[in-house]
Parts: C-alpha cells; sequence; structure tokens
C-alpha cells in the first residue's frame, strides 16, 4: 500500500448491507408473508436484513429459512435485565433471533428523547450481547439550513459511537431527518459529501483499517426509482429503508440495484 493511500482508494470488502425498519407496522399475518416474499426473492450480491417491531421478531425469524435475510430489532436497552418496564434487553433480541438493532434512529431521538450518550450506552450494550449496531445520524431540516449539518453529524458520531467499535460490529446510517418519510432525497452530492465526512471523522477516530470496512448506509425516502443512484455513490455501503421496505417487490428492487 502506499504511504499517501487515502480510505477512498484501499480495497474494500464492504458488503452492501439493504435493510428494512418496518417501523410500527404489520400483523403477525402480513410480517410472515413479507418475510417469506423477501426471503424467496432475495438476489445474492448483497446482505438483506429485516428490523420488525419486537413481538414481530420471532414469527420473522421462524419465517425465514436461514439464507441470506438477517433479523434485527429497532431498539434495545442499554441495561441487561431489570426494572425497566416496557424495554427490551440486547440479549432478548439475540436469543429472539436478531443478528442487528438499530439505535439512535431520528425518530427515538425525537420521540423519546434519546441522548448521544444514551445510544452510546446502548450500542455498548448491543455489542455486549453480540449484536451488530446500527448507529443512526442525521440532521435536521433547519440544521441543514443553518449549514451545520457536518458539525451536526460529527457531534453525534462522536457522542454516540464507543470508543471500542469495530468495522465488524457497528454500521453506521446517515439519515436527514428531513428527507423521512417525506418523498425527498438528499442529491447524491449531499449524500457523497456527508458519507465522505463520515468516514473521514471515523478514519481520524478509529484509524484507516477500520474507516476502510466500516459499512455507511443512506436513508430517508429511498425507493425503487431513486436506489440504484444513491446506491452508485461512492461509500454508500447500502440503504436503510423504511415504507418501501413494507412492499416485497419494492424492498427487492432495491436490494436488486446494489451495484
Ligand atoms: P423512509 O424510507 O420511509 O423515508 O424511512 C427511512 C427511515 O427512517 C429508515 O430508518
Amino acid at each position: 500500500m502506499q504511504e499517501n493511500e487515502g480510505i477512498s482508494e484501499m480495497t474494500t470488502t464492504r458488503t452492501p448491507l439493504i435493510a428494512g425498519n418496518w417501523k410500527m407496522n404489520g400483523t403477525v399475518a402480513e410480517s410472515v408473508a413479507l418475510t417469506r416474499a423477501v426471503d424467496d426473492g432475495a438476489p445474492g450480491g448483497c446482505e438483506l436484513l429485516i428490523c420488525p417491531p419486537a413481538v414481530l421478531i420471532p414469527p420473522v425469524a421462524a419465517a425465514l429459512k436461514g439464507g441470506n435475510v438477517a433479523v434485527g430489532g429497532q431498539d434495545c436497552h442499554f441495561a441487561g435485565s431489570g426494572a425497566h418496564t416496557g424495554d427490551i434487553a440486547a440479549v432478548m433480541l439475540a436469543e429472539a433471533g436478531c443478528g442487528y438493532v438499530i439505535l439512535g434512529h431520528s425518530e427515538r431521538r425525537a420521540d423519546h428523547g434519546e441522548t448521544d450518550e444514551l445510544v452510546r450506552s446502548k450500542t455498548e450494550a448491543a455489542h455486549a450481547a453480540g449484536l451488530i449496531a446500527i448507529v443512526c445520524v442525521g440532521e435536521t431540516l433547519a440544521e441543514r439550513d443553518g449549514g451545520e449539518t457536518l458539525a451536526r453529524i460529527g457531534s453525534q458520531l462522536e457522542g454516540s459511537l464507543p470508543a471500542a467499535i469495530t468495522a465488524a460490529n457497528t454500521v453506521i446510517a446517515y439519515e436527514p431527518v428531513w428527507a423521512i418519510g417525506t418523498g425527498r432525497t438528499a442529491s447524491a452530492a449531499d449524500v457523497a459529501e456527508v458519507h465522505t465526512h463520515i468516514r473521514g471523522d471515523i478514519e481520524r477516530r478509529f484509524g484507516a483499517d477500520l474507516a476502510g470496512g466500516i459499512r455507511i448506509l443512506y436513508g430517508g425516502s429511498m425507493k425503487p426509482s431513486n436506489a440504484a443512484e444513491l446506491l452508485a455513490i461512492d461509500g454508500v455501503d447500502g440503504g436503510l429503508i423504511g415504507g418501501a421496505s413494507l412492499k416485497a417487490e419494492d424492498f427487492l428492487a432495491i436490494a436488486a440495484s446494489c451495484p
């Protein structure tokens, strides 16, 4: 390797990850049908992940034939057990068949007041339970309009990522808050700028090897019609998909768009 070789030139082995965040949607019957359709149609060349509501994790996990599709939670508590009514421990997700958990989604940050510090402690709990944490960051429209996007993302990463992450146990998801569920997507140039900034931040804090290996997803109104363009951006290693993950046809079309 050249001494001055940067992360963008490094040979990477980052398998694209197409993750469906079902949010608070689905009955048992719908979930099983959707899971089977995704499982049956899963293309090669990328990893697929389904993150259903917690109570639907067991039927979703049971419906999978054990191939190319993983299951994840949408949140976990930072403690391993105890008096935390309504919460779910990371180890419970693992036991239910999860390999991943989404943490610090902007809807949890907004609806439940989750701070970067809390997201960091949840990420540590996820890692201790053997789960891969998908840590979400993203700016609001006011922050973007105020020219604060990169600073905001930098501070979220700084606060939300524990010191001991690895490229194998952590995925970053860049989700501009204003693009979630709105039909608006960030431009390719904006996504490229933020992803490059995130990987640079990771390199400064964790080193070039980790930065070259960690997957950084884009999320926010990704759909079959824009997936190919977004997934082709240098440094975009997959997508975190909300609405379009609720239709097998759309989710699979996005997966098939992986370069
Ligand atoms: P949409 O794809 O519905 O915009 O949601 C994105 C998201 O929040 C995924 O976590």
